[in-house]
């Protein structure tokens, strides 16, 4: 079976000029991240849209995010945030928190938003030490390795009707690799499992092409 990348990227490029195009905001977090030396293994364009879209389709107050990075995805999320709409993102990396801050600043967007630093499993148990209202979205896109307590946190705080997007959950077709020791993979495959069988969760995955290689989404509502 063959791929075809070339493709896959020239019909990301339609789609993202047509519906997703850049702004200064945007296009000033990538370069700057790239300057910064950050990966660029932020969400495409067109993905960002989409976490824009479904966070607005939720209504959403309040948005948790895991994994920073420069902030990219976290200008598409905050975007579709009421004024007085919230987001938290947590990254491990003192360095990614500091470009996304400046990217947030940037984008007008530092008043809805904090980034908190530290490894997110900790971030999440002071969090919920807080008592915080319920998020009415998580987007799951940190160390993969973590995803299964990325989910249990996410339950924890939600609410029925919430819900929950994790990236990256094919990996190139890897996902099925049952065996796989590579603790992403595993990781993300425990994240999967226990969407499947948790009595409160309801969800799915779906595979994607483009800019970003083969990868996917898993999605999950909170039930009552
Ligand atoms: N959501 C971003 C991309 C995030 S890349 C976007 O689409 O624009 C993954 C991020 O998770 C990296 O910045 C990495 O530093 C961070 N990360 C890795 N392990 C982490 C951990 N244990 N806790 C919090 N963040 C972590
Ligand atoms: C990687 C991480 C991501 O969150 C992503 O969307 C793509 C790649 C990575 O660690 O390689
Ligand atoms: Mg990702």
């Amino acid at each position: 079976m063959s791929t075809e990348p070339d493709r896959w990227t020239a019909v990301d490029d339609y789609f993202t000029g047509l519906l997703a195009p850049p702004d200064p905001a945007l296009t000033a977090a990538l370069q700057e991240s790239e300057a910064a030396g950050l990966p660029a293994i932020n969400v495409a364009p067109n993905q960002g849209k989409l976490l824009h879209l479904l966070a607005q389709l939720q209504g959403a107050h309040r948005i948790l995010e895991i994994g920073t990075l420069g902030g990219y995805s976290t200008i598409w999320l905050a975007r579709a945030l009421p004024a007085d709409g919230h987001l938290l993102t947590l990254e491990y990396s003192p360095e990614h928190a500091e470009v996304a801050r400046a990217n947030l600043a940037r984008a007008g967007l530092d008043k809805i938003t904090e980034v908190r630093t530290g490894p997110a499993l900790d971030s999440l148990a002071a969090l919920h030490a807080e008592s915080p209202a319920p998020f009415d979205l998580v987007f799951i896109d940190a160390d993969k390795v973590n995803n299964p307590h990325y989910v249990e946190w996410s339950l924890k705080l939600t609410r029925p009707g919430s819900l929950i997007v994790v990236d990256n959950v094919v990996r190139g077709g890897h996902v099925t690799d049952a065996d796989s020791d590579d603790p992403a993979i595993r990781g993300t495959r425990a994240a999967l499992e226990l969407i499947a069988s948790h009595p409160k969760l309801d969800g799915t995955a779906v595979q994607t092409v483009g800019t970003k290689g083969y990868d996917g989404f898993a999605l999950a509502r909170v039930l009552d």
